[in-house]
């Protein structure tokens, strides 16, 4: 398509292809070496409307590593704030010759609305509950290099996935690659289409974890609920927190994930996200600067073709 607008419509192949390219980068990563050409000449600007840490550096960490020219659009200093809507800034950036723009935005949808608006290749950094595109693909390829497979392995998304556009992304990747996917987590804040999608609803995280390879955690995300149906955080911990208890009906050899940003005490408790032998999330960062590599790889030999 030349845009990551989501992973719903992609592949498997194309979602392998990805994952090796990601590994082959990833390996190049540790060893420090770096291909500071494949990009050069190329601008990428990440326009981001809702704040992150990981997402936004990774990808300014991806594009330098390939020699692009990085602009980080400050929005909360940028002309957004003087009403200029979202049309018209991507505008403005496309009459900059912008060859990838990645963005995230608080509206469902709004990356492909701009992918349509602008010349450059459009790369989809989450978007309100709908996709998180880079974040699956880096979940994946943490899973496959902890437990070498994809297949087969039963892997439990627990908490908000209501509001969760890491679940979603993350369901449409593992299902297409034929995990086993279950969702755990109070009836408000399962979705409705989980069913549909084939994915086994648990409201008890002992029935849900039970047997799991892969346990992910996902943060509570107060910002998109109405103040009054916000869970408290310690009941919240006590039925849905991940702590030693829990985790100990999930497979001895589970691995437990989280994509951050992590609230601890409410959906895991600090020993299980610290706990080493347990606990993958520091390489979910490290391998999000790969996947976002590799990404940049692929869609840029659709602007090769172009010029
Ligand atoms: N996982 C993730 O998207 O983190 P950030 O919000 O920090 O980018």
């Amino acid at each position: 398509t030349g845009h990551l607008l989501a992973i719903e419509g992609l592949e498997p192949p194309h979602i392998s292809a990805l994952l090796d390219l990601a590994e082959s980068y990833a390996l190049l990563n540790r060893q420090g070496k770096t291909q500071r050409d494949l990009l050069k000449g190329r601008t990428l600007i990440n326009l981001f409307f809702e704040d992150s840490t990981r997402t936004r550096t990774s990808f300014e960490l991806a594009g330098k590593r390939l020699g692009a020219d990085i602009v980080n659009m400050s929005v909360s200093t940028s002309s957004v704030n003087k009403g200029e809507t979202l049309l018209d800034t991507a505008a403005t950036l496309n009459a900059m010759h912008t060859d990838l723009l990645v963005i995230r935005h608080a509206q469902s949808g709004a990356p492909a609305l701009l992918a349509q608006k602008v010349d450059a290749a459009v790369i989809n950094a989450g978007d309100g509950t709908h996709e998180h595109p880079t974040q699956a693909l880096l979940d994946a390829l943490t899973i496959r290099r902890r437990k070498g497979r994809l297949e087969g392995l039963i892997v439990a998304i627990c908490g908000d996935v209501l509001h969760s556009r890491v679940a979603r992304s993350n369901i449409h990747l593992l299902s297409a690659m034929g995990a086993r996917l279950r969702v755990v987590g109070p009836p408000t804040l399962i979705p409705s289409e989980c069913a549909r999608l084939g994915v086994e609803v648990h409201h008890d995280m002992r029935s849900g974890l039970e047997g799991a390879d892969v346990v992910m955690m996902l943060r509570l995300q107060k910002e998109r609920m109405n103040a009054g149906l916000v869970p408290s955080p310690r009941e919240f911990f006590r039925f849905y927190g991940l702590d030693a208890a829990k985790l100990a009906h999930a497979k001895p050899d589970s691995i437990v994930m989280h994509p951050g940003p992590m609230n601890r005490g409410i959906e895991i408790d600090s020993a299980i996200a610290d706990d080493p032998e347990r606990s993958v999330i520091g390489e979910q960062v490290e391998m999000g600067v790969a996947v976002r590599m590799a990404v940049l790889d692929v869609l840029s030999r659709d602007l090769r073709r172009n010029t």
